[in-house]
């Protein structure tokens, strides 16, 4: 199976690109840095598992089309596309900038459809894919200090559950994720925070790998996951 996960830089792309190599996927990874890109490759490839990555800007609608271009290349084709990059700034409706609400509008929204419009039509062609769409609980539910991510958030779900409706009849599933608060960013310098009782970037890709592993007649078509324990409890 040949995967591209966006996002995979760090943080939850990161987690299931690891996941998804460890269990014998070709992963495709997406950033914009190449550092980092090169280093998440290095460590998948040192456990034996087969990557390639591309560096793009996915705001950019040109440069996302090459990214995903070259990398099914690289693969040799796709089975399915992880949109998992995106921009979390927690901030209410007077302190986000102008410059803050279109980074998260370009992103969070045109990003995934630049990203996805891409890799649609060969998956039409082939009678087959797997879209997977990294959304949020912000995504479902309002967020206090948060009114632009979760406006974002709840266009990649609106987007995400009607394309569906519009690609299963040529055998391309779509499956809508909502992960709760997940322990992503290394911890601040200086910071005692404890972040344990946070999903953990691995078990989104646990989940994303029982996500396309279902029968080829079946789907899972949305997936809340959350930390068991309330914020601040292990
Ligand atoms: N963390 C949570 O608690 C949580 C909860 C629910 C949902 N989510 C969602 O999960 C996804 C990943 O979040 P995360 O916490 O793992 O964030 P993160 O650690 O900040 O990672 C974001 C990833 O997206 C990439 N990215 C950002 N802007 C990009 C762009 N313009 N073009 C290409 N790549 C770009 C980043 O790489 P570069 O900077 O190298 O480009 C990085 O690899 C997001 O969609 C977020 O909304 C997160």
């Amino acid at each position: 199976m040949k995967v591209i996960v966006t996002g995979a830089s760090k943080g939850i792309g990161k987690g299931i690109a690891t996941v998804l190599a460890r269990e014998g996927y070709t992963v495709g990874l997406v950033a914009r840095s190449p550092d980092m890109l090169m280093a998440v490759q290095k460590t998948i490839e040192s456990a034996g598992g087969r990557c390639v990555h591309a560096v793009c800007d996915l705001r950019d609608p040109e440069a996302a089309h090459q990214a995903m271009e070259h990398l099914i290349s690289r693969m040799g084709g796709i089975d399915a596309l992880i949109n998992n990059a995106g921009l979390v700034i927690r901030k209410d409706v007077f302190t986000l900038t102008l410059d803050e609400w279109r980074a998260l509008v370009d992103t969070n929204i045109s990003g995934l459809f630049y990203a996805t419009r891409t890799v649609l039509p060969r998956m039409k062609a082939q009678n087959r894919g797997h879209i997977i769409n990294i959304s949020s609980i912000s995504g479902r539910v309002p967020l206090a200090g948060g009114s632009a991510y979760a406006a974002t958030k709840y266009a990649v779900t609106g987007f995400s559950e009607s394309l569906l409706l519009e690609v299963r009849q040529y055998g391309i599933k779509v499956t809508t994720v909502y992960p709760g608060s997940v322990d992503s960013g290394p911890p601040r310098p200086g910071s005692a925070e404890d972040h344990s009782w946070k999903v953990q970037p691995a078990e989104i890709g646990s989940a994303c790998l029982n996500i396309l592993k279902t029968s080829a007649n079946t789907l899972i078509s949305a997936l809340e996951i959350r930390p068991l324990q309330p914020p601040g409890k292990k």
